[in-house]
């Protein structure tokens, strides 16, 4: 299985730091962003990772990162999101030649966890078709794309709902196969202009191939200025993805 982590986007909610520079390239406690969706994938043994960027400074990826030997890697890949926020979706898509038809997992550069997923991935790579997603309780499902259950299925996940159905908020870690493409052809803006993952994750809802693992630890995204201060206070306090 291949890793594809998504850091394009402008970063538009934590101006003025993302004048400069992209977000993912910001500090979190004692280390980049994009750090921690890296070790994330190298934790749970995805050693073949693109990363997907945008905006004015995506040459000091390749600065920082180069070919990944930092994290024990052979290479590292890279693909451009022309056009800025366009959407999840619309970065996922320039992923698809080097997905080459494998099943895909997809982390979003701003999200940070406590543990290590590698038993969720297991259950991914034994999983015949469709897609995986990792739900967890928060306080505040309205920032997030939250689930709704019936009989220990998702049957439906709504992209910032006013008012949720659950407080299962869909984490940004997703495992595909490879119709996830044909998936984030078809899509159509949202509300809000861009191509949603929420969507793409709908779509194998209504093919009945979606399924979920509730992420034990910790997890937060750190792309607003609250959540960027919880996300180092709580690496400040027990490390992150067992670094
Ligand atoms: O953090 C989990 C949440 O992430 C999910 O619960 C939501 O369903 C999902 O839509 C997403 O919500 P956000 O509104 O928080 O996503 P945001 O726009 O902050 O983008 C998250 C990451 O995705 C960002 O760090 C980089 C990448 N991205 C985003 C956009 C809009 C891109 O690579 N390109 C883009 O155009």
């Amino acid at each position: 299985m291949k890793g594809v982590i998504l850091a394009g986007g402008l970063g538009t909610r934590m101006l003025p730091m993302t004048k400069v520079t992209n977000k993912h390239l910001l500090p979190v406690y004692d280390r980049p962003m994009i750090y921690y969706p890296i070790q994330c994938l190298v934790n749970a043994d995805i050693r073949d990772i693109m990363i997907v960027t945008g905006g004015n400074r995506a040459g000091h990826f390749l600065e920082l990162l180069g070919s990944g030997e930092e994290f024990g890697l052979k290479a590292l890949h890279y693909a451009y999101q022309d056009g800025g926020n366009a959407g999840i979706a619309d970065a996922l898509r320039r992923a698809e030649h080097f997905a080459d038809g494998e099943k895909i997992i997809v982390v979003l550069g701003d999200n940070i966890i406590e543990n290590n997923i590698a038993a969720a991935v297991q259950s991914f790579r034994q999983q015949e078709r469709g897609a995986k997603v990792l739900l967890k309780q928060v306080e505040d499902p309205q920032r997030f794309g939250v689930a709704e259950i019936a009989n220990n299925k998702i049957v439906s996940i709504e992209e910032k709902p006013k008012n949720p159905k659950s407080d299962l908020a869909v984490i940004g870690i997703y495992m595909y196969d490879a119709q996830v493409f044909d998936f984030a052809k078809q899509l159509k803006p949202s509300a809000r202009g861009e191509l949603e993952i929420t969507d793409v994750n709908n779509a194998y809802i209504q093919q009945n191939t979606l399924t979920y693992e509730i992420l034990q630890g910790w997890w937060t995204d750190a792309g607003t200025i609250e959540s960027h201060y919880r996300a180092t206070q709580l690496i400040a306090q027990g490390g992150a993805n067992k670094i």
